[in-house]
Order: C-alpha cells, then sequence, then structure tokens
C-alpha cells in the first residue's frame, strides 16, 4: 500500500525533499508518495493542513520555513515532542503518537513532533571522517538555525562551544535559555562573543547565519581559523567557505545536513535505515 508522505512550507515550490525521500523509498523498496504541500502563512491553515492530511490517512509530514515553531506549539498542546524538538523549540518532522492512538486518542490529538535538523548535521559531519569528539567548536549565529545544532554538537562529545552572532546579547540570551531547557547544556561548557570578535584556533567554524541568502560578507577576524569549515546553506557560492578554504581549511556546505536531516525523519517514519553516503553520491549527481 503507498504510505503519503508532504513537507509544508511557504514557500515550497523550492523544496528538494520529494527527490531525497523518493530516492529512498527505492533504496529501501518502500511504496511511498512525497508531495510539497503550500500552506497560508498563519496558524489555523497549518493546523487545518496537518489536520486534514493526518485524517486522511498520511504517514509523516515534513516541516519548513515558516512553520517550525508553529508546530511545536501545535504538538506541545497534542501528541508531545521529543527532546531535541523540546530543547530547539522547533520541530521539523511530525508522525503520529502511536501510544496515545491506541490509548483513545483522535488523530487531531495524536499528532507528535520531533526535530531531526542538529542531528542531521552531527551524522553529515561524522560521514566526512571529521572529529567531533573532545572538537573546540565554534558556531556563528543565534538565531533558528544555530539554535537547532546546539543540543547535538553537546551530545557528539565536544569538548568547547563557543557561539558568535554579530548581536551579542542574543548569544548569551540564547546559551541561558538553553541550559535552562536541557541539563546536558552548560554554560561552563559554552562562551559567547561577537563574530568580529571570534578569534583563534578552532577544530571546527560552522556559519549557521542567513547570511549566505544576501551579498553581505561575514566580519571575520585574521585570526579566526579552523581545520574545518561547515556552512549549513547550500546550492550557492558560499564566501564563507571560500574564506576558509584559502586558509588550507577543509570544508562542506550543508546539502548532506539535508539529507541526514531527511534520513532521520524517513527512518523514524517506515523503521527503515537510510545509507547516507550512497544516497548523497547519487544526489549529487543529479
Ligand atoms: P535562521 O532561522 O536561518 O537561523 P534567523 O533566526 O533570522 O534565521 O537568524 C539569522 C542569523 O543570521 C542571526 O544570528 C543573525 O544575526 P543577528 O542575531 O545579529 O541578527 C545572522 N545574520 C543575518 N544576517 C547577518 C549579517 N549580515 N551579518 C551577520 N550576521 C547576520
Amino acid at each position: 500500500m503507498t504510505q503519503h508522505f508532504i513537507v509544508i512550507g511557504n514557500p515550497i515550490a523550492h523544496s528538494k525533499s520529494p527527490e531525497i525521500h523518493t530516492l529512498f523509498a527505492t533504496q529501501t523498496g518502500i511504496d511511498i508518495r512525497y508531495q510539497r504541500q503550500y500552506c497560508p502563512d498563519d496558524e489555523a491553515s497549518f493546523i487545518a493542513v496537518i489536520e486534514a492530511f493526518f485524517r486522511g490517512g498520511g504517514v509523516g509530514a515534513n516541516v519548513t520555513v515558516p512553520f517550525k515553531q508553529v508546530a511545536y506549539d501545535c504538538c506541545l498542546a497534542r501528541g508531545g515532542l521529543s527532546e531535541h524538538a523540546k530543547v530547539t523549540g522547533a520541530v521539523n518532522t511530525l508522525l503520529l503518537n502511536k501510544t496515545l492512538l491506541d490509548n483513545g486518542a483522535s488523530v487531531a490529538e495524536a499528532v507528535y513532533g520531533d526535530n531531526t535538523d542538529g542531528q542531521g548535521l552531527v551524522n553529515h559531519i561524522t560521514s566526512l571522517s571529521w572529529p567531533l569528539d573532545g572538537a573546540h567548536v565554534a558556531l556563528i549565529g543565534a538565531g533558528g538555525a544555530a539554535r537547532g545544532v546546539i543540543m547535538p554538537l553537546i551530545e557528539s562529545g565536544i569538548a568547547t562551544l563557543t557561539i558568535a552572532n554579530r548581536t551579542l546579547n542574543k548569544a548569551t540570551d540564547l546559551v541561558n535559555e538553553l541550559s535552562n531547557a536541557s541539563p546536558i547544556i552548560n554554560e561552563q561548557q559554552i562562551k559567547t562573543c561577537r563574530t568580529a570578535e571570534l578569534s583563534g584556533q578552532f577544530d571546527l567554524i560552522i556559519n549557521a547565519t542567513s547570511i549566505g541568502l544576501s551579498d553581505a560578507t561575514l566580519p571575520l577576524s585574521a585570526a579566526l581559523n579552523c581545520q574545518y569549515a561547515y556552512d549549513m546553506m547550500y546550492g550557492r557560492t558560499l564566501p564563507f567557505l571560500q574564506h576558509f578554504a584559502a586558509r588550507g581549511a577543509q570544508i562542506s556546505d550543508g546539502y548532506g545536513m539535508l539529507i541526514g536531516q531527511a534520513a532521520l525523519s524517513f527512518e523514524h517514519w517506515t523503521g527503515h535505515t537510510i545509507d547516507v553516503a550512497q544516497a548523497t553520491k547519487i544526489l549529487n549527481k543529479s
């Protein structure tokens, strides 16, 4: 029987999720239909869309901009949240909570949310054989994208995390908030500074800002170096990566993170494990 999935966003036409999940289905021999679902940018429309989707027999949904926080609120009031979704305050994967359904909850009451974005990043970095255990990591940015990767990075065993942001108080507020939300996030392990003041040698520097969407460039200190540089953006020339490649670092854009988060969603929904390295090779060629 065909299993139905959607990705909900606004805009949504650019989403690569259908292509990625269709490849996963081929890899695992599952019959799926995965579609892009446009939704007007308001909470009532989002709730109407997901309730209609799950009532109609849908198995799982991905959530993208601008609905990740609305999806969090929706699951908090209904079928619950994974630990990563709770700490990040955002949801990118929806499924039905079977325990609640078995206990008589309606489909609408059982919508459950997870967030696989950060673990997708960690899995991609691991697949590149970039060491995280004991690593000194700098994360540039303190918005939604940065927030989603902090807990999985700490769980991966890094030694220190320095969060740099153009607006310093957003970085300090984020650390305060996350350390209150999760006992594994220890304020002693995390430093904050302004982006222009980030300097020294790091094992890994991650760009989690949205600067790649504009023509602006980050004010990076000449005294800032790293062995590995990762930009969470993909699909365009990224000056951040060019900067560190010219200084001898190994670099990666965030396309593997996109595939990694999708693989984790697919695994939750279907119970099948994805060969992410193989999928990435195929998708890079397409
Ligand atoms: P996202 O959900 O993609 O993380 P966001 O929550 O709006 O988007 O966060 C954008 C991040 O990119 C922020 O850290 C922002 O810095 P500020 O907190 O100071 O606004 C950062 N950013 C965006 N444009 C930037 C620029 N031109 N220079 C430096 N940082 C920038």
